[in-house]
């Protein structure tokens, strides 16, 4: 195998996502270099996953942290440039739709250097968010389009993607949680964050719903009615901490707000959860495997198979409080098929597929 593989990583869903590939590309002995962009950068958004995962410490700490979409943006495409011509790498691996995804392929793109997207083709069809727009141009610009879902192949045909550069391997997050399953203890987590037996999780950090102000009213009237019939865990991102602590979200009976928590800790909250609400891509997913009831707030998802093949419903704010008591009533949620291929193997899958494309070209 001929070349340098350069992961590049930035935010909490990238270190989920990137330690199954990471893992199974060093069991095949390739030459990797992790990049770390800083866009997240505080120990609960950042360190503590790279602990938790195994992920080795980034090679590379650009720093870049927070700014506006194109300040942040403009920063990231600064520092990556002088990374990637420094580092010189024969493949370049980037992960989901965050700006630092974005970032990294536009600059691989202007050097030169071949791209692998893991995560290719999900689309909300929303262009007002900044994800969709960040994972329609990378799949323009990457040679290796690895694919979570079936669905995702018919949106990249239709986008002009020739059907030799897309691969259908599955899920690595599900390969992460998986892996860590067994870590995962609802009783400790709910006993440290002295919940009672039943309880839900929320988590909220889409600007469509913590940016807006009306947004963020109705989304805290929701949740202040959606705690009356449970008590609700409330990890909150840093993005939302602000606008929703001021609409009052803190001082609702039943409701428990918390800082961000380790993968380990959130993922044995969330197993144990009678049901999770949410606007989190990662969590529709996780929630589906573990066949854990979950509610979206949200009218998009790009991630379809959570609804037709999981535990998945896209509601509105008004729609809050009926769905989630249905969820309550029912005593038991029979196991859901799960999207194909959501294994545990798509790290290796992945693996396999870089390790050929370097043997050819790297
Ligand atoms: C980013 C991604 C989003 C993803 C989310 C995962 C983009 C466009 N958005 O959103 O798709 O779902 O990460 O969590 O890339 N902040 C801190 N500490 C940190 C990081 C951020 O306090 O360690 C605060 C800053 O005030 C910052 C704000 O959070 O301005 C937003 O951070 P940013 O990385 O710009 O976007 P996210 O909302 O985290
Ligand atoms: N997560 C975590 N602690 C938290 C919230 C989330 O460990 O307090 C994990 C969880 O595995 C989730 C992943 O981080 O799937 C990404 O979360 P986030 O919602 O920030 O990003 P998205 O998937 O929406 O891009």
């Amino acid at each position: 195998m001929n070349g340098r593989v350069l992961h590049v990583v930035g935010t909490r869903p990238n270190f989920v996502k990137a330690a199954p590939v990471v893992a199974a590309l060093r069991a095949a002995g390739c030459d990797q270099v992790l990049v770390h962009t800083g866009q997240h950068y505080d120990e609960r958004m950042s360190d503590i996953f790279f602990r938790q995962l195994g992920l080795p410490r980034p090679d590379t700490d650009l720093g870049v942290g927070s700014g506006s979409q194109a300040r942040q943006t403009a920063e990231l495409l600064i520092a990556l440039e002088g990374e990637l011509i420094a580092r010189d790498p024969a493949l370049v691996i980037v992960y989901g739709d965050v700006n630092s995804t974005l970032a990294a392929a536009l600059v691989a793109a202007k050097l030169g250097i071949p791209l692998a997207h893991v995560e290719a083709g999900l689309r909300s069809f929303d262009m007002a968010m900044p994800e969709e727009v960040n994972r329609r141009l990378v799949d323009q610009l990457a040679e290796l389009l690895f694919a979570t879902s079936p669905e995702a192949i018919g949106h990249l045909a239709r986008e002009g993607v020739p059907a030799d550069r897309i691969h259908l391997v599955g899920n690595p997050m599900i390969d992460t949680l998986l892996t860590h399953v067994d870590r995962f203890d609802p009783a400790a987590a709910r006993t440290s964050h002295a919940l009672p037996e039943r309880y839900g999780v929320v988590t909220l950090h889409r600007p469509a719903n913590v940016d807006d102000p009306e947004a963020v009213r109705a989304a805290v009237h929701a949740l202040t009615e959606a705690a009356r019939l449970i008590d609700l865990a409330v990890p909150l991102h840093p993005r939302g901490r602000a606008a929703l602590g001021a609409a009052g979200l803190a001082d609702a009976p039943g409701i428990h707000i918390l800082d961000p928590l380790g993968y380990v800790e959130f993922m044995s909250l969330v197993r144990g959860a009678a049901a999770v609400i949410t606007d989190s891509g990662g969590v529709q997913e996780e929630t589906t495997v573990l066949n854990v009831p979950c509610l979206t707030l949200r009218t998009t998802t790009e991630r379809p198979v959570t609804v037709t093949h999981g535990t998945n419903r896209l509601v509105a704010p008004t729609e809050l409080v009926p769905a989630l008591r249905k969820i309550l009533d029912t005593t038991t949620h029979p196991p859901t098929e799960g999207p194909p291929l959501w294994d545990g193997h798509a790290g290796p899958r992945i693996a396999r597929t870089i390790t050929r494309w370097l043997d050819h070209h790297g």
